[in-house]
């Protein structure tokens, strides 16, 4: 396990929806900071050496049978310490203070009086808006602790041990409903565990080009380049570490969107320096591809045949050793979901069985990064805002978007449509205000009337939607005439479509792609 060596903020998780905001508001601030979970013991975290801790939220009451307690020995540990809501509890009830669920509930806003602005609220207003979210709460102080902060419901809004540099807040500091929020994170960081800032997108390149190299020596490497933003910026990482010893294996796979071999091959011309092998299996996909209806059986079979290909096309450069993966930091996060298993909705395509199958190492440079430190990090490596701007891809790619039979014709159709709406999209200006847009072919045919003549076509169905995480999403409000001139454009240039309607679905109860 790989931490990172100058300055890490620990953040142990007691199952809050906020926890990773927390680590990105660390981040965003410069700290690099990392997610465990909430029973991560001492020895571990001890090793980690963090410049200190931040107990997240969490769902459960400190009096629960099962409550969730992290290694009590961390109280003993001298350094410095934020207990976050739950977190709060957790260090309120080690100390002897006591938690009531029979207090008073907050959820929502809530004015906070502090008294002193220093330390952990230095330069923070005496008066400010916070995000209160508990059902228990804390009525009476620990031992040792003294009140630094109010709300008219919560005597015990802000604590401080500052002997112990311990710190707990009632209210959530990671939202943006608390106004100062990232201020008195920022002096958590800075005033008390004495974080310098050092995590920054040109640190994290060099440490990366570094660390990549010195590991993989004079092995080969190789990667598959979907022309994704994770995978391009993999790729421009793991080829300024290792140069002509990374060959990029790209499967044309008949399923992408127009002109995307071309950009791709363009792209790896401008930017990388490692070898490049593009595979045309177009006619593969299709013929395995046809006949079948079922999203889950296209999602298997596209996914299976692109890993059979990827390894066949690795097999022939003699002594790879490294697989390159774009696998991010929310894909690695232990989860500490006290609920089973979540259900399959979509089976995702990816090469994650590979590496075992064909005996290779990973090298995932991204798996500490967010997505927005991604294009971050793509942007310091001179990679440009086409790629980085680029919404996301699903891996089946127009498979699924082709509702039912895919034929050759059928994504001949879609792949217009689709290059008509992003291309309005872009040059209206929306292209990079909404999370991803494109374009699905319906299985239906409708009545129309062009010129005079009866016509019986397809319909295509617009979607474009707003999101943080591909988790939610929102569908995207575009103006009724950007709308109309898609529309109108799509009819007349795009032969076999009468009908184009817009999905105003949102995500749930919906999912982003159709299938
Ligand atoms: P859904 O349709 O599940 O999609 O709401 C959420 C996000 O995931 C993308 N997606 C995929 N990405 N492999 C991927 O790498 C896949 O198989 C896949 N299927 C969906 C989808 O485009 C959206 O951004």
């Amino acid at each position: 396990m790989k931490s990172h060596p100058k300055e890490l903020i620990l953040i142990l998780d007691f199952g809050s929806q906020y926890t990773q905001l927390i680590t990105r508001r660390v981040r965003e601030v410069g700290v690099y900071s990392e997610i465990r979970p909430f029973n991560t013991p001492i020895e571990d975290i001890r090793r980690l050496n963090p410049k200190g801790i931040i107990l997240s939220g969490g769902p459960a009451s400190v009096y629960d049978e099962s409550a969730p307690l992290p290694d009590l020995h961390l109280f003993e540990l001298n350094m410095p310490i934020l207990g976050v809501c739950y977190g709060m509890q957790v260090v309120a009830y080690h100390f002897g203070g006591k938690v009531s669920g029979a207090a008073k509930r907050e959820y929502g806003l809530a004015r906070l009086h502090i008294e002193k602005q220093n330390g952990l609220f230095k330069n923070v207003n005496q008066d400010s808006q916070v995000w209160m979210s508990h059902g228990d709460a804390l009525v009476e102080l620990p031992d040792g602790f003294e009140i630094l902060g109010q709300t008219r419901n919560s005597l015990y809004a802000a604590l401080a041990n500052r002997d112990r540099q311990i710190y707990s807040l009632q209210f959530h500091p990671e939202v943006v409903h608390t106004v100062e929020g990232v201020r008195i994170l920022s002096n958590f960081l800075f005033e008390i565990c004495n974080c310098q800032g050092l995590w920054t997108p040109e640190s994290f390149v060099e440490s990366t080009v570094r660390e990549v190299k010195q590991r993989v020596g004079t092995a080969k490497a190789i990667c598959g380049l979907s022309g994704g933003v994770d995978s391009s910026v993999a790729v421009a990482l793991v080829s300024e570490a290792l140069g002509e010893q990374l060959t990029c294996v790209f499967v044309d796979t008949g399923l992408l969107r127009k002109n995307e071999r071309l950009q791709v091959e363009k792209t790896f011309e401008k930017y990388f320096q490692s070898n490049f092998v593009a595979v045309d299996a177009k006619a593969e996909f299709l013929k395995r591809l046809s006949g079948i209806t079922d999203p889950e059986q296209k999602r298997k079979f596209v996914g299976n045949l692109f890993i059979d290909l990827f390894e066949k096309e690795a097999k022939k450069i003699s002594g790879v050793e490294y697989l390159v993966q774009g696998t991010l930091y929310p894909d690695v996060i232990e989860s500490v979901s006290t609920k089973g298993p979540s259900q399959t909705i979509k089976t995702h395509h990816n090469v994650g069985g590979l590496p075992k199958r064909m005996n290779l190492k990973l090298i995932e440079p991204l798996r500490e990064l967010f997505k927005d430190e991604v294009r971050k990090v793509g942007k310091e490596l001179g990679l440009p805002k086409e790629i980085l701007r680029r919404h996301p891809f699903p891996g089946p790619g127009l498979a699924v978007r082709v509702l039912g039979a895919v034929t050759e014709e059928r994504l001949a159709i879609l792949k217009e449509v689709d290059w008509i709406f992003i291309e309005e999209l872009k040059s209206s200006g929306h292209y990079d205000r909404v999370w991803q847009a494109f374009a699905v072919l319906l299985p239906v045919k409708t009545v129309g009337v062009m010129g005079d003549q009866r016509t019986y076509e397809n319909v295509v169905a617009l979607r474009a939607v707003t999101s943080l995480d591909g988790m939610t999403a929102d569908w995207a409000k575009l103006p009724y005439e950007l709308l109309e001139t898609v529309s109108n454009r799509i009819i007349n240039e795009v032969h076999g479509v009468n009908r184009v309607v817009y999905d105003i679905s949102s995500k749930p109860p919906s999912t982003i792609e159709w299938e």
